[in-house]
């Protein structure tokens, strides 16, 4: 088996919108509560913000977060969680069957993002509310003052406007289970009269239309074109959101997922240029893919509490424990985001905290990382600059569902502004390592500054809060220097970060 990378300076996909490694906070199960917020735990700041997962945050360089759903927000009454916290009422939360204590709002979570230093993407509720509530939360948030709703902002304290940039007209509204859910004609016209109202008060925003909550639904991709017919003028970006599992324990047929995320992204971006000519329109709608990760783990027992133990307070719900081979996935869906980055323009690892999330608090504890934080971490700290053009050649292998797997996969980001080059690679073949010719004739006297890899013989390793059994490690004597040319060994079943500065 064998592989091989040219990548030339020249040959460039795009500048990397940095927003591609964004998260997702939802007020779902321990995310917030017992999350990112936990007064009285030793690392509460004044706020009631932990510091321990603040930390890891910021270590991730997390540029954007989106919040507050989720199927929470097709439900979701804002001005219940905004005010004096004595006066805001308990209500009952729909989607996840929990109670919501409102402790947290908009106000309070701005307050967290800007210790995080990230932005905001706010999602507002098209299910059981519509063009009415989603402008008064956007006057509530970036209205200067001098209107009911600025004005009752700044009662609240915030003087200042939270000039929030990124709003996403309700959430997977083709689903079934989600609480208001709608047809692509129904959602399209709401979404685009609500566009065209949200636009009118704040003309600088980006507006995100729901697209498809997976390749599965019976409704994709015709649901994007009719959604698009209705509000294509009036928004910036359709989402994409995709979860994976391993159900039946086939671990080539799970690492080949990423093949069915290129081809979502690639049917996405045609039917936007396709409802383009029929418009006859100047501007190209982008690609928010603001919901991506492994979701299955702990499917069985939240079924269960939602049934037999419903209406707590953040519950532990989502709780995916993750593994080796879900660092992988997660890597090999990193390289996919970043080929295409042309045209998605932001994404969000779903989530950030305790759900589905790479970081995991105790609750009388520490903080700790889950497997899939490595890879994000990698990609977000060394994904920064432009995406070069992958010439690839790599042996390929068929499973259950694919056929023509590429073993190893693979993308080169050039950072111009730090003058260096990082190549991602996983080699996804279960039984042999596989040596990556690399061609970096056109970075001259670029040197190898470290090689990172996270690899594992046991694909169902994971870290505890105890225990990290599944770590970065540094390698000196994986690679082989012939002039601009380099031979990097890539032990099967690995995710590796070559760094050339
Ligand atoms: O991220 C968990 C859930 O997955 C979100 O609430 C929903 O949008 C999706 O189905």
């Amino acid at each position: 088996k064998q592989a091989k990378l040219t990548i030339e300076k020249d040959f460039q996909i795009s500048k990397i919108d940095k927003r591609i490694y964004g998260s997702f906070i939802e007020h779902l199960g321990r995310a917030v509560y017992g999350g990112i917020w936990q007064p009285g735990h030793p690392t509460a700041d004044e706020d009631g913000f932990r510091r321990d997962v603040l930390d890891l945050v910021r270590e991730l360089q997390v540029p954007i977060v989106r919040y507050p759903g989720g199927n929470f927000v097709s439900n979701f009454y804002w001005e219940d969680s905004v005010g004096p916290v004595e006066d805001r009422p308990k209500r009952l939360e729909l989607a996840w069957r929990s109670t919501e204590p409102n402790y947290i709002g908009i106000n309070e979570f701005a307050k967290w993002a800007k210790k995080a230093d990230t932005q905001i993407m706010q999602a507002v509720n098209l299910g059981t509310r519509g063009i009415e509530a989603a402008c008064n939360l956007l006057e509530y948030c970036n209205h200067p003052s001098g209107t009911k709703y600025s004005d009752l902002r700044v009662k609240h304290g915030v003087k200042d406007p939270h000039n929030i940039k990124v709003w996403c007209l309700g959430n997977e509204m083709d689903g079934p289970w989600q609480t208001g859910h709608k047809t692509a004609d129904e959602y399209g016209h709401l979404a685009d009269e609500t566009a065209k109202a949200m636009k009118q008060i704040d003309p600088s925003i980006e507006l995100v239309l729901c697209g498809s909550s997976n390749t599965g639904m019976p409704t994709f991709p015709e649901w994007e074109n009719t959604a698009l017919s209705w509000a294509y003028d009036s928004v910036d970006y359709i989402s994409l959101h995709q979860y994976y599992g391993n159900r039946f324990n086939d671990t080539a047929n799970f690492l080949a997922q990423s093949d069915d995320m290129d081809h979502f992204i690639r049917t996405v971006i045609a039917t936007c240029d396709f409802v383009k000519a029929k418009k006859r329109a100047k501007k190209n709608i982008n690609l928010s893919f603001d919901e991506w990760n492994v979701w299955f783990h702990a499917d069985a027992s939240d079924a269960d509490t939602m049934k037999n133990r419903p209406w707590q307070i953040a519950p532990h719900l989502l709780e995916d424990h993750y593994d080796f081979e879900d660092a992988l996935l997660v890597g090999l869906m990193l390289i996919t985001l970043m080929k295409h980055s042309d045209r998605v323009k932001m994404a969000c690892m779903a989530q950030l905290v305790n759900v589905i999330a790479p970081i995991m608090t105790e609750e009388n504890g520490p903080v700790w990382c889950q497997t899939i934080y490595y890879p994000l971490l990698h990609a977000s700290k060394y994904g920064r600059g432009i995406a070069l053009q992958p010439v690839l050649t790599s042996t390929k292998h068929d499973t259950i569902d694919f056929t023509d797997v590429t073993d190893v996969e693979s993308i080169a980001v050039w950072n111009d502004e730090k003058d260096e080059v990082t190549v991602f690679a996983v080699n996804r073949s279960l039984t042999d390592d596989i040596v990556l010719d690399l061609d970096l004739r056109s970075f001259g006297d670029y040197r190898l500054a470290e090689h990172i890899v996270l690899e594992n013989p046991d694909m169902k390793a994971v870290n505890t809060a105890e225990h990290s059994a599944v770590i970065p490690k540094l390698h000196t004597d994986r690679t082989e220097k012939d002039g601009n040319f380099y031979k990097a060994n890539l032990t099967k079943t690995s995710w590796n970060v070559l760094r050339f500065v």
